[in-house]
């Protein structure tokens, strides 16, 4: 935002400002009086970490959205973009996956618990649309990856915990990587950038109740991905799968054609921006210890 001129742009830290503690939230809308709200805070996993903790994944992510949202609107924030997230559609929607789509179908078991509290959010602010005539968005990111990701072992998605895997493995002069799942589920992935660049693009040129799908539109496999990834990292041994892990669902790709028809496109190829993440990981390893 600051790099397309915007100045005074504020986004604490969960330990600056934890957005589950209400008073606080309400807090600091009072003193800061934003014009503008991005929501993109929210208790974020992998398969592993969704299956282990979903009362954390619903019970946060609900009191981050509720308080949020409900300051947003005592303090008259005049635009505010929601970001939900493609999981929350139905595991077996018809591919690509339309804005429609949503509330059409039995979710993925292993994200329910996030999806649902995603779910209350975009109906939160379909309701204030509609009950305050305040212009509210959504936008609905596919999977998404780049510099900054989370790299943690247990609570990275897909393409952080493989570049991290598969560094981990060439350092170490490991001859085998085991990869969860079967490698066979199709994915789509975004760089974050691009998908900042979408939430400015649905700022400045969106106002409706319906969400935005924001994606590249194409997808390969889990294990066309994990091959890309091997290559960007120089990892030369072998690559397994372990079926017995789950996969989540077979297929997500996003139709982008609302978002693409108001004039936006993603910028950035698949193999340009894991090199561009895995050299941030690289960086950020050493001092971070990640
Ligand atoms: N990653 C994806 O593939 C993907 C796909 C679709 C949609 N999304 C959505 O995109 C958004 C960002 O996801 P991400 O993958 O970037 O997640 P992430 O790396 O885990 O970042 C989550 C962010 O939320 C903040 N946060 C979490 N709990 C908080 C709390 N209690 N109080 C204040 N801040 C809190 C964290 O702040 P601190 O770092 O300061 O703790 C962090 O900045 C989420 O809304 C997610 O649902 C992500």
């Amino acid at each position: 935002m600051e790099r397309e001129g915007f100045t005074d742009v504020v986004g604490p830290c969960s330990a600056q400002l934890d957005l589950r503690e209400r008073r606080a939230v309400l807090d600091w809308f009072a003193s800061t009086r934003p014009d503008v709200v991005v929501l993109a805070a929210a208790r974020v996993g992998g398969i592993k970490a969704n299956a282990a903790r979903p009362t954390e994944f619903l019970s946060d992510n609900l009191r981050i959205q509720v308080n949020v949202l409900d300051a947003a609107l005592e303090h008259g924030v005049e635009r505010l973009l929601f970001l939900g997230s493609s999981c929350v559609y139905p595991k077996f929607a018809d591919q690509p996956i339309r804005e429609e789509a949503l509330l059409t179908g039995a979710l993925e078991p292993t994200n329910d618990a996030y999806a649902i509290a995603k779910i209350a959010g975009l109906l939160h602010v379909q309701a204030v649309r509609r009950q305050h005539g305040l212009p509210w968005i959504s936008a609905m990111p596919t999977n998404l990856y780049g510099p900054g990701d989370n790299f943690h072992p247990e609570h990275s998605h897909v393409l952080a915990s493989l570049i991290r895997r598969f560094h981990e493995a060439r350092t170490a002069g490991a001859r085998r990587v085991v990869n969860w799942g079967t490698g066979t589920p199709r994915r789509e992935f975004l760089h974050v950038d691009d998908l900042a660049r979408a939430c400015l693009y649905l700022l400045e040129h969106y106002d409706a109740d319906g969400s935005v799908n924001v994606g590249t539109g194409t997808d390969l496999t889990i294990r066309e991905a994990a091959e890309l990834v091997a290559e960007v990292v120089g990892y030369q041994g072998a690559v397994e799968w372990d079926a017995a892990q789950p996969d989540g669902t077979p297929r997500k790709v996003l139709d982008i054609s609302r978002i693409t028809t108001l004039g936006w496109a993603p910028r950035i190829g698949l193999r340009e921006g894991i090199a561009e993440a895995y050299a941030w990981y690289v960086e950020h390893r050493a001092s971070a210890a990640l």
